[in-house]
C-alpha cells in the first residue's frame, strides 16, 4: 500500500507542478481559504485511483469528493497542502496522503512537486526523504530553537487564534515561521529543518500524513496539553524534537493564561 500511495503522490505532484506554470481558477470558501482547479484535480486523481484500486475503503478529501463506508481502512487525503501558496507563486505546498487502520495511522506520503521531495513513514518502520531515513533535531532548549506555526482561516472572528502565542514564543525562541503547508511544516520537524511545530485549527488531512512522519523521525507530537495526538481527535498540534516538548507546552500554556487575563489581546480585528 505504500507503494501505491508514492505512486499516486507523485502523480498528483506532477499535475500540480504543471498547474504551477499556468493562470488557474479558484473560488473563494472563507476569507483565507481558496480552492482552485488543481485542489480538485488532484482530487480527482488520487480518490479516483484509491477507489480503483481498494474499491472497500474509506476515504475523507479536502475537497468533499471522498467516500463513506464502514471499512477499518480510510484514506485521509489533502490533494494541495498550502494552495494560498500555490495561488501566489510561492513555492511551499505538496501533496498529503494517509492511511489509518482503525483510526490510527498506518503510513503517511507527503510530497513537495517543487523540490521532488518525498517524504514518507510507515508505522514502526522510520521515516524516510527520497530513501534517506530521517531524524529530528538536537536542539535541546527552547531559546535556541527554529519553530513553525500557523494561522487559522477563523482568526478574523475566533479569538482563540494562535495570536497571543505567536507573540509570546517570539520572544522565547531563536525564531518563528510561517510557511504555510501544515504537511510540509511537519515533515520539517522530520527532517530535524526546525526544531518544532505547534498549530490550532487543523483538519485531519491537513496532519495525519506529516504528524506519523514526524513521530516515526524520532519526533513528540501531541496535542497541546500533551495528551496523545490522534489525527481524528482535536484540531491542535505541537510536534516537536521532544528535547523542547515540555518547554514548548508550557509557553502555550502561560500565553494562554495570558490570553485569558486579557481577552482582548487577540479580538482587535479590522474585519469585526
Ligand atoms: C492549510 C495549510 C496551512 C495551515 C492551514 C491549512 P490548505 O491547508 O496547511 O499551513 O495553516 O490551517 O488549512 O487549505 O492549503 O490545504
Ligand atoms: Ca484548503
Ligand atoms: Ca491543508
Ligand atoms: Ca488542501
Amino acid at each position: 500500500m505504500l507503494d501505491f500511495a508514492i505512486d499516486v503522490a507523485y502523480r498528483a505532484g506532477a499535475l500540480i507542478r504543471a498547474g504551477a506554470e499556468r493562470e488557474i481558477t479558484y473560488e473563494p470558501k472563507q476569507h483565507a481559504d481558496v480552492v482552485t482547479e488543481v485542489d480538485r484535480a488532484s482530487e480527482a486523481l488520487i480518490v479516483g485511483a484509491i477507489r480503483a484500486r481498494y474499491p472497500d475503503h474509506a476515504i475523507v478529501a479536502e475537497e468533499g469528493s471522498g467516500v463513506s463506508m464502514a471499512s477499518p481502512y480510510t484514506w485521509l487525503i489533502d490533494p494541495l497542502d498550502g494552495t494560498l501558496n500555490f495561488l501566489h507563486g510561492l513555492p511551499i505546498f505538496a501533496v498529503s496522503i494517509a492511511l489509518l487502520a482503525y483510526n490510527e495511522p498506518l503510513l503517511g506520503v507527503v510530497y513537495d512537486p517543487m523540490r521532488n521531495e518525498l517524504f514518507y513513514a510507515e508505522r514502526g518502520k522510520g521515516a524516510f526523504l527520497n530513501g534517506r531515513r530521517l531524524h529530528v533535531s538536537r536542539t535541546s532548549a527552547l531559546a535556541r530553537s527554529l519553530l513553525s506555526s500557523g494561522l487559522p482561516y477563523d482568526r478574523f472572528t475566533q479569538p482563540d487564534n494562535n495570536l497571543t502565542e505567536l507573540t509570546y514564543l517570539a520572544m522565547l525562541v531563536q525564531d518563528i515561521r510561517r510557511p504555510g503547508s501544515a504537511a510540509l511544516d511537519l515533515c520539517a520537524v522530520a527532517a530535524g529543518r526546525t526544531d518544532g511545530h505547534w498549530e490550532l485549527g487543523l483538519k485531519p488531512w491537513d496532519v495525519a500524513a506529516g504528524g506519523l512522519i514526524a513521530r516515526e523521525a524520532g519526533a513528540t507530537v501531541t496535542d497541546w496539553q500533551g495528551g496523545e495526538w490522534r489525527p481524528l481527535s482535536g484540531d491542535r498540534i505541537v510536534a516537536t524534537n521532544g528535547l523542547i516538548h515540555a518547554e514548548l507546552l508550557a509557553a502555550l500554556a502561560a500565553a494562554r493564561r495570558q490570553r485569558e487575563q486579557n481577552p482582548m489581546s487577540d479580538t482587535i480585528s479590522p474585519r469585526s
